[in-house]
């Protein structure tokens, strides 16, 4: 039986990562913050002066870096950059090398040695798409642009950064208009992907609700 597999995509800001967290630690199993695999790439970027229009040299240094993945925690090069890649500038940064295709191929197989028992509940924009096609379950998770700008608000405050809202909303509205206009793995919902709009739910009724699909369908 394959290793099962739930996947949650959806625009930035809409929650999906701690919902993917939660139905992980509720099922007992493992996650893939499948952004957090661009923007490490998009960090280190910034990091050793790449341009980030560069495919050749963007996949040379996927290829040489050593990113590593593990419970929520992100390393490159040993080094962890789970704070640092949440940063406004590495957002936009990684927006920019997702819509390269050739960076978009180096990640694959990164991101699919996540696959591991007893199960992965994967978040990002073409999880159910393209990454993990036979996925048992997949949600497309949205909520207003409003709300979003102000789970971001929230979130970039609790880490110690400074925010302005009306920024945010901006940003998030431009990086939205980018995933959804590529031409590669655009940010949309697959085919058999289940919506679940959260704008007025709280955490806990979207996590028992993609639950519930999981009991039924994994
Ligand atoms: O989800 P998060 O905001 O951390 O993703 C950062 C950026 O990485 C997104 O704006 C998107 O361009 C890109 N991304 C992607 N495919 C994924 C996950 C993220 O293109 N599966």
């Amino acid at each position: 039986r394959p290793v099962p597999v739930v996947a949650i995509d959806g625009p930035s800001a809409s929650g999906k990562g701690t919902v993917a967290a939660r139905v992980a630690a509720a099922l007992g199993w493992h996650t893939l913050d499948s952004g957090a695999v661009y923007r490490a790439l998009a960090w280190l970027a910034l990091e050793k002066g790449v341009a980030l229009d560069d495919p050749a040299a963007l996949v040379a240094l996927a290829g040489t870096a050593r990113l590593e993945f593990r419970d929520g925690g992100v390393a490159v090069n040993g080094v962890d950059v789970g704070d640092a890649i949440r940063t406004e500038a590495v957002s936009c940064a990684a927006s920019r090398i997702a819509t390269l295709p050739a960076v978009r191929d180096a990640l694959l197989a990164l991101q699919r040695a996540s696959r591991r028992r007893p199960g992965l509940v994967a978040d990002g924009r073409d999880m159910g798409s393209v990454v993990f096609p036979d996925a048992c379950v997949k949600v497309f998770l949205t909520a207003s642009p409003e709300v979003r700008a102000e789970r971001r608000y929230k979130q970039l405050i609790a880490k110690g950064f400074n925010a302005n809202i009306d920024q945010l909303r901006r940003e998030l509205a431009a990086r939205d208009a980018q995933d959804r206009a590529r031409a590669v793995a655009p940010l949309q919902a697959a085919p058999d992907a289940r919506q679940l709009d959260t704008t007025a739910m709280t955490i806990d009724e979207a996590v028992a609700t993609v639950l519930e699909w999981v009991r039924t369908a994994c």
